[in-house]
């Protein structure tokens, strides 16, 4: 295996052991460095591994399994034969798998009441900030909603029921581009329903808050405090909980320009898409609104101002709902920040911080060192999306004083530029920075997407002249954007893809998590590396599979600040991990997604397989009827249900991934968050039964899958895979429920 590993090593984009990581004098581990498998013990319990890894569909280097003689087998020293049969059959459960010595405890689901609202949908992250000894709150960001099973269980969960069926069917002739009802006469009966309709979805999204405490048994339990509350899609617009704004964009806010005004100025009007955040040492939380094109128009104008509500149609079937801002007039440009709640005030309704940039935010990675400014790292999960950090103003005295946030109103954004060699920096995006884009030809997909001028937006290149001629015509983001210094400033980071674009920042393959381990380095998941038609993706000299091909199956970077200083302008960084199967060098996942580090400085990583892709057959020969090969999209099927994992940062088993959990069916799970005491791992499963709604009569189907031994030779499971999810409550016709847990050993030890 170890020779495998070095090989894989070559394509991980910058050849490891390149550049000195080492010089900030903190041990960087290499990612798939020598020691592996060198401390397993009898029951398959690695050294520095505290648990017994569960058993996943896939044999892996790091798991046990039982053989046809009854015998516990490390899959680490088996012969091909005998791993072909420990794994030639595998049951995916529709449930939250632990390892044994482990169990969880619900601790919300949809539809329970919070506050004068109730539990959102798509739970997210999560964040537990102490009040005490074995209590504090719980803050839940709500991303989105999953349409097939939020329609088909809305009216039992919530007990209202909504005109689903009508709206879907006077949308029909429309098909998926929807309506436009923005404009349309308040009395319009499609308006009507669709208000409903959208109302609901946006009340079911955002951010809430809840109080839990520790019973003498270890079990988390809620408490119904005054602080428990719900920040939704909506908030503002009827009961004038309107969320707050800061920094250079509310100047555009505020500006009766191009485009479309809601005429509310700094005032916001909900949130949604929350996904995934970060919490500050002085008790507030951030939320990162993420897929906000799903619901509002994205791009922008010139002067930052917002297209008109009707460039984004409602829309509803049977899998997607989408659009939902159009009927309520909300202005694109307010949605896309990260937002600071502290969930501690019960008045606070969140803040949202224009100094961190308008994109995709996926997470926020927050550096707060005594005597030096805030950094904040933040990824925009898009393909092509970039690598951001803004650094305040001024520095940090006390990490724990509330009044940091307003270090968040004074900086600078940067952008990431990747070199090939390990090494990068940051470009700042303001007006002075030079116009010098990338190339489209560099990219996965072959385009990259500028700001389009005059008229706003953005425009698709495809052939590197084109991007040559951009830079001849625009020398910095100054000849991009319009209108005061403050204004502009504004405008670059309501368009901050755009402008870092077209600054010259790296196109990444899809950030997801971004988090500080204690030694201030930063692991950031990139969670896929193949490209869109629309979007374009990453950039193939730091992001490639084989030969330099685009790559699906994600990478964990690290990135390490030249002198481990937060305002630093140059960074180093190393692939940590990589996706895939363990015969390539992959550690046994796909598309990695949220992190959290434990004090011990390793990784907990869930990872995000898309809902569609899970357990999909794989035939044998891994080719298609029409003798094509299964694409590395579709190869996703032989990984099962998204999961949990446990990557050590240090010691023997560096270099592996040691399977901890598997969430239920269709689901992801998210969130992860462990108390002070690394008693309890808070975890949301997001999404159960997303593709096939609720399960009935715990229907089931066989599949047939092409697998392969850790050394690569194919042999045939027979896998029986639930359809769609009864989780929670895991009886016949149970409807799925996003639902929050909180996972602890029954012996009430530390998880870590
Ligand atoms: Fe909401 Fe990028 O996951
Ligand atoms: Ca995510
Ligand atoms: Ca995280
Ligand atoms: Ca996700």
């Amino acid at each position: 295996m170890t020779i495998k590993r070095r090989e894989f090593l070559l394509f991980l984009g910058a050849t490891a052991g390149s550049v000195a990581l080492n010089s900030c004098h903190q041990k960087f581990v290499m990612p798939f460095g020598d020691g592996a498998n060198s401390a397993k013990n009898a029951e398959n319990i690695p050294g520095s591994i505290n648990f017994k890894p569960v058993k996943g569909p896939m044999p892996l280097p790091t798991s046990s399994a039982v053989a046809e003689t009854g015998q516990l087998i490390q899959i680490s020293t088996a012969s091909a034969q005998q791993q072909a049969q420990a794994y030639s059959t595998y049951e995916v459960a529709d449930d939250l798998v632990l390892p044994e010595g482990f169990t969880y405890d619900i601790i919300a689901a949809w539809g329970d009441k919070v506050g004068d609202s109730h539990f959102g949908y798509n739970n997210d992250y999560l964040s537990f900030v102490e009040t005490g000894k074995d209590e504090g709150l719980l803050t839940v960001n709500f991303e989105y909603i999953s349409a097939k099973p939020w329609i088909q269980t809305y009216q039992k969960v919530i007990g209202k029921s909504l005109p689903f069926a009508k709206l879907e069917k006077a949308i029909t002739p429309a098909g998926k581009s929807g309506i436009n009802v923005f404009g349309a006469p308040e009395k319009d009966p499609i308006k009507k329903m669709v208000k409903q309709v959208a109302k609901a979805a946006l009340i079911d999204v955002g951010i809430g808050v809840i109080s839990v405490i520790r019973n003498d048994d270890g079990k988390w339990v809620r408490t119904n405090s005054p602080a428990d509350r719900r920040i939704t899609g909506i908030s503002g617009l009827e009961d004038g909980r309107y969320l707050k704004s800061t920094g250079p964009g509310v100047a555009v806010f505020n500006k009766k320009g191009k485009g479309y005004l809601d005429k509310l100025g700094d005032k916001i009007i909900g949130t949604f898409n929350n996904c995934a955040g970060g919490t500050t040492p002085w008790g507030t939380v951030f939320s990162a609104e993420e897929n906000i094109q799903n619901f509002v128009p994205e791009p922008v104008f010139a002067d930052g101002t917002s297209f008109d509500p009707g460039r984004k149609n409602f829309y509803i079937d049977a899998e997607e709902i989408g659009g939902l801002g159009n009927v309520f007039g909300l202005a694109g440009n307010k949605y896309g920040w990260m937002v600071e709640v502290d969930p501690a005030n019960p008045k606070d309704y969140g803040t949202k911080h224009t100094w961190l940039g308008r994109y995709r935010h996926e997470a926020v990675g927050i550096r707060v060192v005594a005597g030096k400014p805030l950094a904040f790292y933040s990824g925009c999960d898009r393909r092509s999306g970039h690598i951001y950090k803004f650094v305040s103003k001024n520095a940090v005295k006390d990490p724990k004083d509330r009044a940091n946030s307003k270090l968040l109103t004074d900086g600078m954004l940067y952008a990431a530029k990747f070199n090939a060699d390990g090494t990068g920096k940051w470009i700042a995006l303001k007006a002075d920075t030079p116009v010098n884009p990338d190339l489209p030809s560099i990219h996965a997909g072959g385009i990259i997407n500028l700001p389009l001028r005059p008229a706003g937006g953005f425009f698709k290149v495809e052939k590197d002249a084109e991007a040559a001629a951009f830079k001849q015509k625009f020398k910095t983001l100054d000849d991009l954007y319009e209108g005061t210094a403050n204004e502009k400033q504004g405008a670059i980071l309501i368009d901050a893809h755009y402008a870092a674009s077209a600054a010259g920042a790296t196109c990444t393959a899809r950030p997801e998590d971004t988090e500080i381990a204690p030694d201030g380095s930063l692991y950031i998941t990139f969670t896929s590396g193949s490209a869109s038609d629309s979007d374009g993706g990453p950039d193939l000299r730091i992001f490639q599979g084989k030969d330099g091909k685009p790559y699906e199956y994600g990478w964990i970077m690290r990135l390490i600040e030249d002198g481990n200083e937060p305002s630093a302008m140059s960074f180093q960084w190393e692939m940590f991990a990589a996706g895939g199967e363990p015969e390539t060098g992959g550690l046994g996942f796909a598309n990695p997604d949220n992190l959290v580090i434990d004090k011990g400085g390793n990784l907990w990583m869930v990872n995000d397989m898309s809902s569609d892709k899970l357990n999909g057959a794989v035939p044998a020969g891994r080719i298609d009827k029409d003798g094509k090969p299964i694409s590395q999209s579709s190869l996703r099927g032989l990984y099962g249900n998204n999961a949990i994992w446990f990557l050590p940062a240090s010691g023997p088993s560096v270099g592996e991934a040691f399977l901890f959990g598997i969430g239920p069916m269709e689901c992801e799970t998210t969130g992860p968050f462990f108390t002070e005491d690394e008693k309890t791992l808070f975890l949301a499963v997001q999404h159960p039964g997303e593709v096939n709604g609720m399960r009935k009569d715990m229907a089931a189907e066989n599949r047939n899958f092409a697998m392969k031994t850790i050394d690569g030779k194919e042999f045939m499971q027979t896998r029986k895979v639930p359809a769609g999810s009864n989780w929670p409550g895991k009886k016949v016709d149970s409807p799925p429920l996003p639902a929050v847990v909180a996972i602890r050993r029954v012996n009430s030890q530390r998880l870590t």
